[in-house]
């Protein structure tokens, strides 16, 4: 498969018949541990995939954006650069980029005319966060070729913007570890502080993602609605944010919510000790820990907060099934679809490969597709 690097730079010379000035990469994401806890303002361990986002671009002498979305047909999109957001009607993908444009120039930066050719191979709806790729390679893009000097995290929190204009209130996870990723590392995120640090993945150990194929959206009300129900159980305890409240905390006040606002609590408050613990199991390459706190961790997504689907509760029973008791494995992301994470032991990749193969349709019609990667650097910018 060519690199999307390259498929960028080729397309931008095809379709502006001119060669392309600069090209920007960000890439997407895995979760390993920590969901929906960076609202929360907790913790979040993900790590940078080997699939992401690339554009190729030239200014173009024009105070417009003209774009190209080599993956939707060739589709394009054409805006006036401007502090104010204007979305497309029916263009989401270009949604991303308009809001970009306005939020970066509403702090008073001047922005330009490019021509930007843009392709990705994050499959989209796996719950790797495509879009983050999307809006922190074109937030980077713009930075570097204005010489705005934009810090990588204020792009990623210029991303986490973007996503609120377009409908989606999410954290500060997925555009942070896009932006921020290091090579071999995990990036433990304290999302109150925005503290980062990066934990090695133990060299003996493989990243393996499973797509569901059952593709997730978070641009619904599920997604915003469990954000409400925890700023609700929030204030119930009477903290800033769940990140301030403890078991303990949540039992004295059990009389006074309703179950559901219990068990949405439950999970965040004991999510984020469980990604504190993880961070331990991986500095000390204790994988048997590392598998109690991954799977705890997916009964908690199932159970208590309710974001898995059954064909991403059959996936995880099947890599159980396959590995034994120390299968390191959950859903990853959002939720309501999307995908799984494993951290495997390279021998047992193949018997994880063989049972998904034998078991997964069986149980869901469809079939899974299999990721190896481990981690990666986060976004990058070069003058061609
Ligand atoms: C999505 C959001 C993130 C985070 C995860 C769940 O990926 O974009 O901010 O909330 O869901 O952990």
């Amino acid at each position: 498969m060519t690199d999307v690097r390259v498929k960028s730079q080729e397309a931008f010379k095809k379709h502006f018949g001119v060669d392309p000035d600069y090209l920007s990469y960000a890439p997407g994401r895995v979760n390993l541990i920590g969901e929906h806890t960076d609202y929360n303002d907790g913790f979040v361990l993900p790590c940078a995939i080997k699939f992401g986002t690339a554009m190729s671009a030239k200014k173009n002498g024009t105070s417009k954006m003209r774009l190209l979305a080599i993956d939707i047909n060739g589709d394009t999109d054409e805006f006036e650069c401007s502090a104010t957001f204007s979305a497309h009607p029916t263009k989401t993908w270009a949604n991303y980029l308009r809001a970009m444009t306005a939020l970066i120039m509403q702090k008073g930066h001047k922005v330009e005319g490019l021509d930007v050719a843009i392709t990705g191979d994050v499959p989209l709806g796996s719950g790797l966060s495509s879009s983050a790729s999307l809006e922190v390679a074109f937030g980077n893009l713009v930075s570097h070729v204005f010489g705005l000097n934009i810090p990588l995290q204020e792009i990623a929190l210029t991303g986490q913007a973007c996503e609120a204009l377009n409908g989606c209130k999410c954290g500060i996870m997925d555009q942070t570890i896009s932006a921020c990723g290091k090579a071999n590392c995990a990036l433990l995120i304290d999302c109150r502080s925005l503290q980062l640090t990066q934990v090695s993945v133990p060299a003996n150990l493989d990243i393996l993602i499973v797509n569901s194929n059952v593709k997730h959206a978070l641009v619904g009300g599920e997604y915003n609605e469990r954000r409400e129900q925890c700023e609700n159980a929030a204030k119930i305890l009477g903290v800033k944010a769940l990140r301030d409240a403890t078991m303990a905390m949540l039992d004295a006040k059990k009389g006074e919510m309703d179950d559901v606002t219990y068990r949405r609590a439950r999970h965040v408050i004991t999510e984020d000790d469980r990604v504190l613990e993880a961070v331990k199991a991986f500095e000390q390459g204790d994988l048997a820990t590392l598998a109690e706190k991954m799977y705890a961790s997916h009964c908690s997504m199932r159970d208590d907060f309710e974001i898995t689907i059954p064909e991403i509760d059959g996936l995880v029973e099947i890599i159980r099934k396959a590995i034994g008791e120390h299968a390191a494995v959950r859903m990853t992301g959002g939720g309501f679809g999307g995908s799984v994470v494993a951290v495997v032991e390279p021998s047992k990749v193949e018997q994880v490969k063989a049972a998904i193969d034998a078991e997964y349709e069986k149980i869901s019609g469809k079939k899974a597709t299999i990721i190896e990667t481990h981690a990666f650097d986060g976004a990058a910018f070069t003058q061609l």
